[in-house]
């Protein structure tokens, strides 16, 4: 197993030099990750250098269009799926959004979608809309104390009509990651398809879509060290079944259905630099491997291993406390849970804690993080809601310890 070279994987990131942002333990990375200078270089390099419409022959078109087409390659590479299978928006929110309205008239009046209590809204909402439309939505509940969704309860809900499932890998609270293979096992049964919200797992593990047998994948870049996107990978089959959200006379290539407007070209060039950020760190560390993917998967790994290790102090200090509230599954195994620590002190105000932890320049959050209904089923005020810290590959432990040392006192 690769050790991480911390030091090298924090050079990369302009950030930690900042006199200002470098004081901080940046520990809200479920909220926004920081970008790393391949990123931040090329995103630099788009917008002074090929700022225009791409498909042109003019030069700084032709620069345009192969930094869009670059990164539509490599996030296919790193998804092993097909280049027409991966498709860019403004944000996850968004392309669930076009992702609904594609995939109604696939159903009829009556069939059934099912959400659950655990997502973020962003794969809730859009599809709780259709009940508008005639579809009969159901929700999949969350356990009241842990936050967590039992599969048995899936098959009570389950029938004949069952279209969708629309499911988080790891919620961004709960932060447990759910079984997605046998949850899409079990909705392909009964003929419906499954849409997995990556956006709280993409940081830490490198999804598989191909072992997932996902029909749709969606995660954010700009909390998985990139620009504000949203990536989304569909099923070419899938896709092929939806309808048209694009311009009408761009009825022809389904490549093109689920971007109703032009996209942010520079953002969508930039997110290349994400896999030459993962290349610099397999290159740095001598990771090998047949394909990218295989490299970069690997490298994740060792992301995984770094980021269990410095967030277990944490995560054992709230099981060890007889009154706080661990949200999700008590481990910091990193098989089970992604690195993210959300909590609750019953007779303190999440606010409070937040303060001291933010005094100590620990950056962290507060609140429902959008997932209201969770934090809502949980019993908690849903404005003063959880106390999150959310820890990727490039914390280092000093950070943790830093909001240990806070949360020692207040606890
Ligand atoms: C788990 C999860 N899903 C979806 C979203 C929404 O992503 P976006 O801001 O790209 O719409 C978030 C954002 O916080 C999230 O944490």
């Amino acid at each position: 197993m690769t050790t991480l070279d911390l030091d090298f994987v924090r050079a990369q990131f302009p950030a930690f030099g900042h006199p200002e942002m470098g004081q901080w333990a940046h520990l809200e990375n479920a909220g926004g990750s920081y970008c790393p200078s391949q990123v931040v270089d090329l995103l630099a390099d788009l917008f002074a250098h090929a700022k225009c419409q791409p498909n042109w022959d003019f030069g700084p078109s032709v620069v345009a269009t192969e930094a869009m087409d670059r990164s539509r390659a490599v996030m296919a590479e790193l998804f092993a799926a097909d280049e027409g299978e991966i498709h860019f928006g403004p944000s996850t929110s968004q392309n669930t959004y076009v992702l609904a309205k594609a995939m109604r008239p696939m159903w009829d009046d009556g069939d059934e979608i099912i959400v659950t209590g655990q997502d973020h809204e962003a794969n809730q909402g859009a599809w709780r809309r259709l009940a508008d439309t005639g579809i009969v939505v159901k929700e999949w509940a969350v356990d009241p104390e842990t936050g967590l969704l039992d599969p048995a309860d899936l098959d009570e809900l389950i029938t004949s009509r069952t279209r969708l499932l629309a499911v988080t890998h790891a919620s961004n609270i709960a932060a447990t990651i759910n079984p997605i293979r046998t949850l899409a096992d079990r909705v392909h049964a009964a003929g419906g398809h499954i849409v997995v919200d990556g956006v709280s797992y993409a940081p830490h593990g490198l999804p598989d879509v191909a072992a997932l047998d996902c029909d749709v994948y969606l995660y954010s870049t700009y909390k998985t060290y990139g620009p504000h996107v949203g990536l989304m990978y569909t099923r070419r089959s899938l896709l092929e079944q939806m309808t048209n959200q694009g311009h009408y006379f761009k009825d022809t290539t389904p490549e093109g259905w689920l971007t109703p407007a032009g996209p942010d070209h520079a953002a969508i060039g930039s997110v290349a630099g994400i896999a030459d950020y993962y290349d610099t760190l397999v290159a740095h560390h001598g990771i090998e491997g047949t394909t990218r993917r295989d490299r970069v998967a690997s490298l994740f790994d060792a992301f995984a291993a770094h980021e269990a290790e410095i967030t277990a102090p944490l995560v054992e200090m709230l099981i060890a406390h007889d009154r706080a509230r661990l949200v999700g599954a008590p481990t910091a195994d990193h098989a089970v849970r992604a690195p993210t620590v959300a909590f609750h002190l019953p007779g303190t105000t999440s606010a409070s804690i937040y303060d001291a932890l933010i005094a100590a320049k620990v950056s962290c959050g507060h609140g429902n993080f959008y997932a209201h209904r969770l934090v809502g089923s949980l019993g908690l005020d849903i404005d003063d809601g959880v106390v999150r810290v959310s820890a990727v590959h490039y914390n280092a432990s000093d950070d943790i310890a830093r909001a240990c040392t806070v949360l020692d006192d207040v606890l």
